[in-house]
């Protein structure tokens, strides 16, 4: 019998004892009734477009490890861009009162976190002079012009007008990263929902220009104190303060991995991005998004 493809005539022809057929091979693909013709269907490569997505990698110099380089980069934007989506949806979920549809996703973005977090293993296995071989060819692109990134954070309320410059040059990104710098952020609007919920917020933190980076506030830790003194009470404000506070946890565990993986890679050199490298990116280790729901916790 031929198989659907036209090739061959099917027979299994085993280890080479002639007796048991290895497991898989063509038996596998014949009894489970794959779809093997992709002439007039759509094929996991169309839909996935991977002609594109497979040809975009172009390493510059002629080292073997610039590859890992290219492809670390290039999945960490992509799982930036399922968090930004799943971001999105939360806080359209949260301002419309619909937690949890807002939980759901808020969870996925902190797996996504994790799941970047572990990657720089792989990363961790580019040495110094295998860096170094690529660094000439950078000139000085860096992670820290990431458009996506940058959303991320000022959507977690990390708002700095500084970061919108490496941006500038774009029109099309500017214009996404504005919008983020803008916008509420996640935190702002759990904030508006607390209020909308019967805990009292005070008026600063509910209408204020957004643009501003969130300051920590007392009468913001009274709220959430009100929230984890009597959780079975207000059980999804409770929730919602430890979905955040599981999101902050993982992207602090990013940004200490990424600051470990920068030592180990390239000492003490400064960034292709032009800061000081790892002076610069531990002083991000103190950067606190949701600075009340850490520090009620002293007090419970
Ligand atoms: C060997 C690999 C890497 C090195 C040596 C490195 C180094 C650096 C340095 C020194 C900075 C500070 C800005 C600068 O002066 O350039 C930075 C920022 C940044 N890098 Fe990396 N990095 C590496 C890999 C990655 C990877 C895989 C990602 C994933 C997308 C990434 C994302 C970022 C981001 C988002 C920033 C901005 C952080 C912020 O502003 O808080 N980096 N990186």
């Amino acid at each position: 019998m031929s198989c659907p493809m036209g090739h061959g005539t099917g027979a299994v022809t085993g280890t080479g004892a002639g007796d048991t057929p290895a497991p898989g091979g063509e038996a596998i693909v014949r009894e489970e009734g794959a779809q093997l013709d992709f002439s007039k269907d759509m094929s996991y490569g169309d839909y996935l477009h991977l002609d594109k997505v497979l040809s975009a990698q172009h390493p510059l110099s002629p080292d073997h490890n610039e590859m890992l380089f290219i492809v670390q980069h290039q999945t960490s934007e992509l799982w930036m861009k399922l968090m930004l989506h799943e971001l999105q949806g939360a806080v359209a979920h949260v301002a419309a009162d619909q937690l949890p549809e807002a939980f759901k996703m808020l969870a996925r973005v902190s797996r996504i976190m994790e799941q970047l977090v572990h990657a720089w293993d792989v990363l961790g296995t580019m040495t110094p002079p295998e860096y170094s071989a690529i660094r000439p060819y950078l000139s000085n692109s860096s992670g820290f012009q990431s458009a996506q990134y940058r959303r991320i954070e000022f959507m977690l309320g990390n708002k700095n007008a500084a970061m919108l410059k490496p941006h500038a040059h774009r029109a099309d990104l500017l214009a996404q990263v504005q919008a983020a710098y803008e916008a509420p952020s996640l935190y702002d609007e759990v904030l508006r929902l607390m209020q909308r919920r019967g805990i009292a917020v005070p008026a600063a933190r509910l209408d204020r220009d957004w643009t501003q980076p969130y300051a920590a506030d007392d009468g913001v830790k009274a709220a959430w104190l009100e929230v984890y003194r009597d959780p079975k009470a207000h059980w999804d404000l409770y929730q919602m303060g430890e979905e955040l506070v599981d999101l902050e946890d993982a992207f602090r565990l990013w940004r200490f991995r990424h600051v470990t993986t920068v030592e180990r890679v390239i000492g003490f050199k400064r960034g292709t991005g032009g800061t000081g490298g790892v002076s610069y990116l531990r002083k991000m280790l103190d950067v606190v998004l949701f600075p009340e729901l850490w520090a009620l916790r002293t007090e419970l």
